[in-house]
């Protein structure tokens, strides 16, 4: 199935007053009892049903709470929704495939629209990628990717291979393997102990190096202690017992906004060929344009063994992900049955031909609208606004990112050590949705988004911001 190319979704569409929905009618349903049934992601509902964010309807940039206020959505959702809300080509695409074929068992076979979304994206992804293993969320590509490694390196003559590297700070998904790569131990101590093999070094954050040097020392010197610790602890643990490495190009999921050098990756891809590591990228938030380029990996010039990717690759339209898998590695899972070199992992609902359909939606958008180039360019703009801004605002510190994916610090000294909880307040109040952690802010929008959508956002940020200075 091939998606027409699509009648271009609007950034800021005015619904006629026929489509204005009557809010009232969610007044049962939102209900302080009924909210505080539901568990959302790591939030305690008891204060969230006394003061509740239910979204009932988007349309391009923007979202609409259950109270009919409209908010800009300066997060894509989160990180997800790349096309735009209601977007017509893949909500298209979406119906034709349902009224075709809605499941079709990955344990049985495949779907010829399964098979469209491995070609198309393998001919997008290039750089030597040889096959996609398609699931349906970011912690599963993450899981995958690490048993694959493991898999791999027991098939190739290294079966004492399987200890996973990973960061301080990262973060990889909320399964129990994932959250054994992940690093924050807010999200981890409650569950452990967690699955045994994987290590952890600190993260490149060079605004507050754990190493105490700066970038300019680094360079001056060729440090890069946290760069260099990644082969320290493969020499330390004994190489043939790492299996791989696995990082975020540019992380802001786990602790803070963090991104490297552009030393930081290819070091760690020479130190994974020196000692036959697998170079495992996770890409759920920084593949598919978001930075700029078609994969995080592009930004630093560095192309992994194993890329995960998720989030934006639906567009939000259904729940997708994938493990794309080099040549080289593919080249070890195939053989007889007998041999049973096959990967042995499955999820039912991987390789869904409505989820594929959405992805192969969004990637047909993607090229036909050139939306990885309109992330290079608007992210320029983003970044000359954001400057500008810090120029106009007190305590706006490191202004920072790639593409689309653009951030920065909130000086404590200016807005007291946790700021985030009451900029987040002050930008739902200005009709924003951003990504805002404790003492940082983060803008992904949509690729889709233009000039005059970025000016809207980052009017309501400073706004927001300029509100709670103390
Ligand atoms: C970098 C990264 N990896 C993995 C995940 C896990 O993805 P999911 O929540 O779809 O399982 C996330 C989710 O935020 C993420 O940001």
């Amino acid at each position: 199935m091939r998606t027409e190319k699509s009648q271009t979704p609007q950034c800021f569409v005015l619904r006629p007053q026929s489509y204005q929905m009557e809010y009232a009618m969610y007044d049962d349903l939102v209900t302080p009892e009924l909210l505080a049934r539901q568990i959302l992601d790591f939030r305690q509902m008891q204060s969230f049903a006394e003061d509740p964010f239910v979204i009932v309807e988007g349309e391009g940039l923007h979202v609409t709470d259950h109270t009919g206020k409209q908010y800009l959505d300066g997060l894509s959702g989160v990180f997800v929704n790349s096309v735009g809300h209601r977007n017509r080509a893949v909500i298209g695409a979406m119906a034709e495939q349902l009224h075709t074929l809605a499941f079709a068992p990955p344990l049985a076979g495949t779907n010829p629209t399964a098979l469209e979304l491995t070609r198309d994206l393998l001919d997008f992804a290039g750089s030597g990628f040889g096959a996609v293993k398609l699931l349906s969320g970011g912690s599963e590509a993450t899981e995958a990717a690490m048993k694959m490694a493991r898999q791999y390196h027991k098939q190739t003559g290294h079966p004492h291979k399987f200890k996973i590297l990973a960061r301080y700070g990262g973060y990889h998904g909320a399964t129990m393997g994932a959250l054994s790569a992940s690093g924050s131990w807010e999200r981890k101590s409650i569950f452990e102990p967690l699955v045994a093999g994987f290590l952890h070094v600190h993260p490149p954050t060079c605004n507050a190096c754990p190493y105490d040097h700066t970038l300019d020392e680094c360079r001056a010197h060729d440090l890069f202690t946290c760069a260099r610790h990644v082969e320290r602890t493969i020499l330390a643990e004994d190489p043939e017992t790492v299996a791989a490495v696995i990082v975020e190009p540019i992380s802001v999921s786990g602790a803070g906004f963090t991104v490297p050098p552009a030393e930081y990756l290819p070091m760690l891809r020479a130190m994974c060929d020196k000692y036959n590591v697998l170079l495992i990228l996770d890409e759920i938030i920084t593949g598919f344009g978001r930075l700029g380029t078609k994969f995080g990996g592009d930004c630093f010039g560095v192309v992994p063994d194993l890329l995960c990717v998720g989030k934006g690759m639906s567009g939000g339209y259904a729940p997708l992900s994938a493990v794309l898998v080099q040549e080289k590695v593919q080249a070890a899972f195939l053989g007889t049955p007998e041999e049973r070199r096959e990967f042995h992992h499955g999820h039912t609902y991987g390789g869904n031909p409505v989820a594929a359909a959405a992805g192969l939606a969004v990637l047909h958008l993607m090229r036909d609208q050139h939306l990885v180039e309109n992330a290079a360019a608007m992210g320029t703009v983003l970044r000359a606004q954001l400057n500008a801004m810090a120029e106009r605002l007190p305590g706006i510190r490191n202004v920072r990112g790639a593409g689309l994916l653009q951030g920065f610090d909130l000086d404590p000294a200016i807005y007291g050590p946790a700021p985030g909880p009451a900029v987040e307040a002050a930008a739902r109040e200005h009709g924003l949705l951003a990504r805002i952690g404790k003492n940082f802010v983060v803008f992904a929008p949509p690729l889709t988004i233009d000039e005059a959508g970025i000016t809207m956002m980052v009017d309501r940020l400073e706004s927001s911001i300029a509100a709670v200075a103390v």
